[in-house]
């Protein structure tokens, strides 16, 4: 089975004070979560859909999953304290609810990245099945400096192999599993991106290539972004 696990765990800091965690925040008519969630349900290449969010956000985004779908693809689970735990959350939930196959695919998409595409879905369930783990990305179109010592440059790598990650990240889930069980509680702290585990476990993560536009809404002003991109009229949200 194909299931996509939406990242909807964090509690949105850099969004500044707002009366709810950013994935709930209003994009033209609909919360962001429900823009995001509604390209995996209309996806032929996923089966079950699972959301994790913080737990006192789990009645709310029942509420707003149910006024929009009544839908049995889809559950609502408690995420985790990083984004890694997050992902293992809902790893150990299809573990206890489904007798997993070692093919079996998890697509894991932050919520907040609203305007993920139907090639995307696709491309990265298709690669899961040739590779150990996808990442999508877009090719750094600005050069990338590097320092170290956060002060004075220490490389500028070569842009064309400059890449900058995006979501989907793509697992199978029992692998997925296995692997970061195999890290110590130091290493989980550092590897804070699910695909670096696998480069450090010398793995082959393929590179699918995303979208300019598949950002993430991390701030105010990337709100007014995306709802500029739909057409909507912006309102601050402070
Ligand atoms: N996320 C998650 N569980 C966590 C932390 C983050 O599922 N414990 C999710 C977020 O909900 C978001 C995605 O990971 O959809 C990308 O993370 P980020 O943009 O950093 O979200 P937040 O952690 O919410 O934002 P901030 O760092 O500003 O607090």
């Amino acid at each position: 089975m194909n299931f996509a696990g939406i990242l909807a765990g964090g509690k949105g800091t850099r969004m500044g004070k707002t009366e709810l965690p950013k994935q709930f925040l209003q994009l033209g008519e609909k919360p962001i979560i429900i823009h995001t969630v509604e390209q995996f349900l209309i996806s032929n290449d996923v089966d079950k859909i699972i959301i994790a969010v913080p737990a006192q956000w789990i009645s709310h985004t029942k509420n707003i999953i149910g006024k929009y779908y009544n839908n049995e693809k889809i559950a609502i689970i408690e995420g985790g304290s990083s984004r890694n735990e997050t992902v293992m959350a809902i790893c150990n939930y299809l573990n206890q609810n489904y007798k997993l196959n070692d093919d079996d695919v998890l697509v894991t998409h932050d919520a907040v990245r609203p305007f993920i595409t139907q090639r995307i879905i696709k491309e990265n369930v298709e690669y899961a099945k040739e590779y150990d783990a996808v990442d999508t990305v877009v090719p750094a179109f600005d050069t990338i400096v590097e320092s170290t010592n956060n002060n004075t440059i220490t490389n500028i790598p070569i842009r064309d192999y400059m890449y900058q990650g995006q979501t989907p990240q793509t697992f199978k889930v029992k692998e997925l599993m296995k692997t970061y069980e195999s890290l110590n509680d130091e290493e989980k702290k550092v590897l804070t991106d699910a695909a670096k585990i696998y480069v450090l476990k010398n793995k082959n993560v393929k590179l699918v290539m995303g979208e300019s536009y598949n950002m993430k809404i991390t701030t105010p002003y990337d709100l007014k972004l995306a709802n500029l991109m739909i057409g909507n009229k912006v309102n601050d949200i402070d």
